[in-house]
């Protein structure tokens, strides 16, 4: 049996954090997801972030002394009971799961460990979080809550997919079967918690400069169609919680070109994709 390797960093909360509405980013120690959570913290949130690599959580402990921090594979079932068990000590109002595992583009069949890893971080993993999580909330969040306007401030789960899962066609590689499957998976939660009054929201990005992204393209991912900054991303991101967006389709130019895909005859569009992808 593996042993547990859960790890938890400066996470002591002092009264002053506690009065403050808490996030937890799955997936929040590099890219995207740590772009989320300085965002959070910018905004007052007190923030804890999850993820598997002790150097890029001991370069945050010292970086952002203010970000918690906990070390967890989160496909290994007993570092994930452990998480769960750290986890429910917070009161938290959102959880956001950005972890992601990407290969550049499908050169060809994937490996029996790659395969497993893939399906295991960017759905099973996911599909067991969000179902505790929304548990969590449930329990978090029994009376309704508004700001100083009146407003809802629902609490959310929201995760991240990307706009590979938004289009059908029978020759889609495991990422963006998995990534179909959050969405799929994102709008089921969304109607089942509604009666909770807690909001569901899936983001389908396409291509976001990150450093995951360039170390896959040589260290440059310019050449990606439309890719954007994080800090583009963040943006959209916070406005699609904001405005409880059940799927929200970013950038604009890739959104249409995705439904102009969909839209093909899958006989084509399976063709096109073989002698784009298969290189
Ligand atoms: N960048 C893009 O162009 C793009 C486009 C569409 C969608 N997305 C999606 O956006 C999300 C973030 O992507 P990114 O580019 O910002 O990548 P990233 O920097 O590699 O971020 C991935 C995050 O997931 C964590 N993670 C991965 N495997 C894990 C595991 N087994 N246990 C715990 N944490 C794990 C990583 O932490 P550790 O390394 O410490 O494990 C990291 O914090 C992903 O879901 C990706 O699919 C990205």
């Amino acid at each position: 049996m593996q042993t547990a390797n859960i790890k938890v960093s400066s996470l002591s909360q002092s009264s002053n954090e506690l009065s403050k509405p808490c996030v937890v980013i799955i997936g929040g120690t590099s890219g995207i997801g740590l772009a989320l959570a300085k965002k959070h913290l910018a905004l007052g949130w007190q923030i804890v972030v999850v993820g598997s690599s002790s150097e890029k959580i001991q370069r945050l402990n010292k970086e952002q002394p203010r970000i918690s921090t906990l070390q967890c594979d989160i496909t290994d079932d007993n570092e994930r009971r452990q998480l769960f068990e750290q986890l429910e000590g917070y009161k938290f109002e959102r959880l956001i799961y950005c972890a992601g595992w990407y290969l550049n583009e499908r050169t060809s069949y994937l490996n029996q460990q790659d395969s497993a890893y893939m399906l295991a971080v960017n759905l099973q993993a996911f599909q067991a979080i969000f179902a505790w999580a929304s548990e969590q909330l449930k329990i978090n969040n029994r009376h309704n809550k508004t700001d100083l306007n009146g407003n809802d401030q629902n609490p959310s789960l929201v995760c991240l997919s990307s706009i590979a899962g938004t289009i059908n066609y029978p020759y889609a590689s495991l990422y963006a079967k998995c990534k179909r499957a959050m969405i799929v998976t994102a709008s089921a939660y969304r109607l089942a918690l509604k009666p909770f009054n807690i909001n569901v929201n899936c983001i389908a990005l396409g291509y976001v400069d990150t450093q995951t992204l360039r170390d896959l393209n040589h260290g440059d991912a310019s050449h990606k169609p439309f890719i954007m900054t994080q800090a583009a991303a963040v943006e959209h991101i916070m406005k699609a919680i904001a405005d409880n967006l059940e799927l929200a389709v970013f950038p604009k130019s890739m959104r249409y070109l995705t439904r102009a895909l969909d839209k093909t005859p899958k006989r084509v569009l399976n063709w096109v994709m073989h002698k784009r992808l298969d290189k």
